[in-house]
């Protein structure tokens, strides 16, 4: 019997020596220690043996069944811990391999000048103001001075809703809408959509940006108007560059200019760019007409101002010497990217 114990003790370590599976040591315990298991049948046939026989025997059974338990549970670390290393190779990350880019996107350059004009009037105390882009009549014409049979409507192709409420044709109808709920001083400007009934082509576009600027205060002057302008463009442009203010008409401001700066492309000789102008044209303004101040509450005998309204697109294009406006709004990833 001590024999068949030993015999069995050695067939079990051997035949775990060569388990790969977790599940194949189950199988094992159940056939040499389960209930029907050959330890256990040799053990049932202890009665047979002598009195001084059966306690030697007993304590070897139980030796290997201890042996063989141990072995086991030693089987089954070493049999997990491979099973977790396997896992652990398999879902590894090789961090050395080069990650996908990811391409970040940037400011339109309709929205790079526009901050950048923001920025330098911001630097001389101006506040930005917002306005409707849905306006009405008044706002938009009848306050700025142009009643319904005024000439100078033919020129504002308008968008109109009804009879009444229209898409803004210029920003101007923000120094309105400002001068109702404020009281001088005022120093604004503010940047924004307007809209024109007009057909695309390379300079015409129905939707495009304006950024309208007012001041209001007592003394304001047409040389305030000629310094604020001529900081604006030479912090944008330089200090070389050159303005030329030109008598203009507008029916809300009094006197009326048109704002031209040297041409970027030739310097003042002439060339393709600024049609052998040598000259440019950014802008409109003059001094606030004092029918404009007084519709809105405002003393113009006490109180002076200067407005200016000046075209983004047209900026951005002399910026950036681009000769076609409808680049700006393809929004053609090759255009964009290179600015
Ligand atoms: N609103 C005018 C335009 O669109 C420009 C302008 C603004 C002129 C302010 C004078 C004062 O042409």
């Amino acid at each position: 019997m001590k024999e068949q114990l030993k015999k069995i003790e050695e067939l079990a370590k051997a035949e775990l020596a060569s388990c790969t599976e977790i599940k194949s040591l189950d199988e094992l315990r159940i056939r040499y220690l389960g209930k029907k298991g050959e330890l256990t049948a040799i053990l049932k046939q202890m009665g047979k043996l002598s009195a001084e026989e059966r306690p030697v025997v007993g304590q070897l059974a139980n030796k290997v069944r201890a042996d063989i338990e141990e072995a086991l549970s030693e089987k089954l670390s070493a049999l997990k811990a491979s099973a977790q290393a396997a896992k652990i190779a398999a879902e590894s990350i090789d961090i050395t391999l080069p990650g996908k880019p990811q391409t970040i996107g940037k400011l339109h350059p309709l929205s790079k000048v526009e901050n950048e004009i923001r920025d330098i009037f911001m630097g001389m105390g101006f506040n930005i103001a917002d306005g409707p882009e849905v306006d009405d009549d008044y706002h938009v014409f009848e306050a700025l001075n142009l009643p319904p049979d005024h000439p100078a409507r033919d020129t504002q192709d308008t968008f109109y809703i009804n009879d009444k409420i229209l898409l803004r044709t210029q920003t101007s109808s923000v120094q309105v809408h400002v001068m109702e709920t404020q009281k001088p001083p005022i120093r604004i400007i503010s940047p924004g959509r307007v809209y024109r009934s007009d057909a695309v082509d390379a300079t015409h576009s129905p939707l495009f940006h304006q950024i309208e600027g007012l001041v209001v205060d007592k003394g304001i002057k047409m040389s305030d108007l000629k310094g604020t302008l001529e900081m604006l463009m030479k912090k944008l442009y330089g200090n070389n560059c050159k303005l030329r203010f030109r008598p203009h008409h507008f029916p809300f401001t009094e006197p009326s200019c048109e704002v031209d700066i040297m041409c970027f492309n030739c310097g003042g000789k002439g060339c393709s760019m600024c049609k052998d102008e040598g000259y440019i044209e950014l802008l409109g303004a003059g001094m606030v007409h004092p029918k404009v101040l007084e519709g809105c509450g405002i003393d113009s005998s006490i109180y002076s101002g200067f407005a200016f309204g000046l075209g983004l697109e047209r900026m951005v294009m002399g910026r950036y010497s681009i000769n076609d406006l409808r680049l700006l709004y393809e929004n053609d990833v090759r255009f964009l990217e290179q600015f």
